[in-house]
């Protein structure tokens, strides 16, 4: 199998960061000077992907004005010789083939991405959640489509979290075929701790075969509800079609308040501008806590 297109789905109403999401979409939140969508579609492009397709609602036209031309602020920004920022601006419409469907009713993840099949057609393709950022030497979505491509089947992202934690995410039953590869037999989303397969979750990311759709269609609701991706997969993974790769890298949920603080910071600190700066600033407050 060859990955070459990504489904980012982004049409989640961000409840977890209110009042700030009610107008503006999570995923156009700055992570210092980028807004978050922007460094997940990097991450696609760095891993060899060039068509891109954003799941998004009726709430968030502001993503695909984003990744579009702005003639007026290019010329103002031409003419007062802002050359750094005018380049910027241009890099941001020309990252990739951007793609965008609506969802228009929230209805669960594995809805979302059932709204992506006309899109991939009968090529396997990758996932990356649109609030999830990772920070790796190798983008891990490019880490995952090399075991997909090796074993020819789907493969999710995980990596092992606290038993107290893994409640919030989706567990699975892994046995070992590499190192840092397995095989998933069976996965459960939401388990409580009797429930749970090991401490291996699922953290946004993910390479699909279009086996998957479906699989999508039929599905019931599952937790809170919603049309959820991980009954889906589950599916898969009875039949032995799916891998596991314990991800190198750092992941931030963006979509909650202390994550988005955390890759905020962590991100600061690497930029160039702000590095230095932040780095005293928060030498000097923790010396007065
Ligand atoms: P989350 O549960 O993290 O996003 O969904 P949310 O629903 O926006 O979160 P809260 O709880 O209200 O804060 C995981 C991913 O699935 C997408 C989200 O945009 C996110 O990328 N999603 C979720 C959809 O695209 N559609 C849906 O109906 C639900």
């Amino acid at each position: 199998m060859k990955v070459r297109k990504a489904v980012i789905p982004a049409a989640g109403l961000g409840t977890r960061m209110l009042p700030a999401t009610k107008t503006v979409p999570k995923e156009m939140l700055p992570l210092v000077d980028k807004p978050v969508i922007q460094y997940i579609i990097e991450e696609a492009v760095a891993a060899g992907i060039e068509d891109i397709l954003i799941v998004t609602n009726r709430a968030k036209s502001a993503m695909d004005d984003y990744f579009d031309y702005y003639p007026e602020l290019e010329d103002r920004l031409q003419r007062s010789g802002k050359e750094k920022e005018l380049a910027e601006v241009k890099r941001s419409a020309d990252l990739a083939n951007i793609f965008y469907v609506r969802q228009k009713e929230t209805k669960g993840l594995g809805h979302a991405i059932w709204r992506a099949k006309r899109f991939v057609g009968d090529e396997p393709f990758a996932v990356l959640l649109g609030d999830d950022i990772m920070k790796a030497q190798k983008p891990v979505i490019r880490q995952l489509i090399d075991a997909a491509e090796k074993y020819d089947r789907s493969c999710v992202g995980v990596q092992s979290v606290a038993t107290e934690a893994i409640s919030k995410y989706s567990s699975v039953k892994v046995s070992p075929l590499e190192e840092r590869t397995f095989a998933v037999s069976d996965m459960n989303e939401k388990p409580t701790r009797e429930q749970m397969l090991s401490n291996y979750a699922i953290l946004g990311r993910y390479v699909l075969t279009p086996d998957i759709f479906p699989i999508l269609e039929t599905l019931e609701p599952g937790y809170g509800g919603e049309i959820q991706l991980t009954d889906g997969l589950k599916v898969l993974a009875h039949q032995d079609k799916m891998l596991a790769v314990d991800f190198e890298g750092r992941r931030y949920d963006t979509g909650n308040l202390k994550g988005f603080l955390e890759a905020t910071v962590d991100f600061a600190l690497e930029h160039p501008e702000t590095g230095d700066w932040l780095r005293a600033f928060l030498k000097e407050k923790a010396a007065a806590l």
